[in-house]
């Protein structure tokens, strides 16, 4: 009886077990399950997936698993190429580029970035970003972003203006922030509206003076002397004026950089004297003793191009050096270079004049100048010129004594390439 007893209970505790045993798999397949059913809706790129649960078969299970899990490692490799290309693109590029988080923290900044700020990405990252932009406008400018706005600022500090575009950037309450150092641009901007006043104004005077001369000459009550000296005037002011604009065309065509300049065996010091031959009879005319001396030369470089220097050098020196002083123009080669100087005995520059004068419309003495009538472009197109083929012009001079224009060349050919 005991031993029935002792089977039946034996059989039930066995039968208990066994439905134990089958309700706790089943309850370890479904955890199992949910585990697989997330781990594949992160594979597919956090879309969540219709997971379809195997029935029953653990090998099922097992298969689905490692399905998923390959899944899982293509998509991270996917991340990391996209990481790489994120990191290529971003380093780069010539702009600067700042991802701020929702906190106003720095999460990216790429090199150029860090070149504009002058810092060091992991000394920036993580923190609030004023340590880095420094640029109190920034703040309410990220209030209006961060409300969805597409804004740029301009800041400018310490001879430098950035420009700054700020973009919300959807999902993570962050900005992107994209930083150009327009320095250079705005300089350029306002050099070129300078220069178009200072054009304006050159063209003004004369066109102030040939239309007082034509008016007067139009009210008829003029002799026939002054008719003369009125015409005249007139044809100079207009020479003058189409000087001006010649030497402007010249110094647009060298600057845009269209014409390329030569390169050819070019005998210096023939081309000094035939330049200062030109200028004989103006020397003469002015008192001025003018002469060439020095060595033979030769350079492979753009013969117009060094002629103009030369011409405007030489004609400078003439026009300012007073009668009975002299003017020398020298050749001579200088460490595998050939240098051309134009040296006066005139009046010379002052020292706070000289870091000036090869500045466009840049005279020392302007009242003087209404006598020589010059319009002060000379020595930019000089320097220009000698800038296209590579040259170097640079001036000494002291007052009173005289002044020196030195230009060296290069690509001077070896004596024996004669
Ligand atoms: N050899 C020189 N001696 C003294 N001053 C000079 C000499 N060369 C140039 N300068 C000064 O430098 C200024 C600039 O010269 P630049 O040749 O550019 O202009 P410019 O001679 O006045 O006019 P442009 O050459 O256009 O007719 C001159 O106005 C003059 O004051
Ligand atoms: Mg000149």
């Amino acid at each position: 009886m005991t031993a029935a007893w002792l089977l039946v209970g034996i059989l039930a505790g066995l039968a208990i077990g066994a439905v134990l045993a089958v309700m706790l798999r089943r309850r370890a397949l479904r955890e199992f399950d949910l585990a697989l059913g997330a781990l594949a809706a992160l594979s597919s790129g956090g879309q969540p997936e219709r997971f379809y649960a195997p029935q029953g078969n653990l090998a099922e299970r097992e298969e689905r698993f490692n399905e998923v899990l390959q899944q899982l490692g293509e998509r991270l490799d996917a991340l990391e190429l996209d990481r790489m290309r994120f990191l290529a693109i971003i380093g780069n590029l010539r702009a600067g580029v700042v991802l701020l988080d929702a906190r106003r923290r720095v999460q990216v900044i790429n090199p150029a970035a860090e070149r504009i700020f002058g810092v060091w990405a992991p000394e920036v990252e993580q923190t609030y970003h004023l340590a880095m932009t420094h640029t109190y406008a920034l703040e309410s400018a990220l209030d209006e972003v961060e409300k969805g706005e597409v804004l740029q600022l301009e800041r400018r500090e310490a001879g430098r203006t950035l420009q700054i575009d700020l973009a919300p950037v959807p999902g993570t309450g962050g900005t992107l922030l994209v930083v150009h150092d327009v320095t250079e641009e705005r300089r350029l901007l306002e050099v070129r509206s300078q220069f178009v006043a200072n054009v304006s104004h050159e063209l003004r005077t004369p066109l102030t003076v040939l239309g007082g001369f034509a008016e007067t000459l139009l009210d008829g009550a003029v002799d026939e002397g002054h008719r003369q000296r009125f015409l005249r005037h007139i044809a100079e002011e207009t020479r003058r004026l189409s000087l001006l604009v010649d030497d402007l065309l010249r110094l647009a065509a060298i600057e845009s950089g269209r014409e390329r300049p030569e390169r050819a065996r070019v005998d210096l010091l023939e081309l000094a004297r035939a330049v200062a031959e030109r200028y004989g009879p103006e020397a003469q005319a002015r008192g001025v003793a003018l002469g060439v001396e020095g060595q033979s030369a030769t350079a492979i470089t753009d013969r117009d191009r060094i002629e103009g220097i030369l011409i405007s050098l030489i004609d400078n020196a003439v026009k300012y050096t007073q009668d009975g002083g002299h003017v020398t123009v020298r050749v001579s080669p200088v460490a595998g270079q050939a240098e051309l100087t134009v040296a006066d005995d005139g009046p010379g520059i002052p020292a706070a004049d000289l870091p000036h004068i090869f500045e466009r419309f840049y005279r020392v003495d302007r009242s003087r100048q209404r006598a020589t009538g010059g319009s002060g472009l000379g020595l930019a197109i000089a320097r220009h010129l000698a800038l296209s083929v590579g040259a170097e012009l640079t001036v000494e001079s002291e007052l009173g004594r005289g002044s020196a224009f030195h230009l060296r060349i290069p690509g001077m050919a070896k004596a024996t390439d004669a």
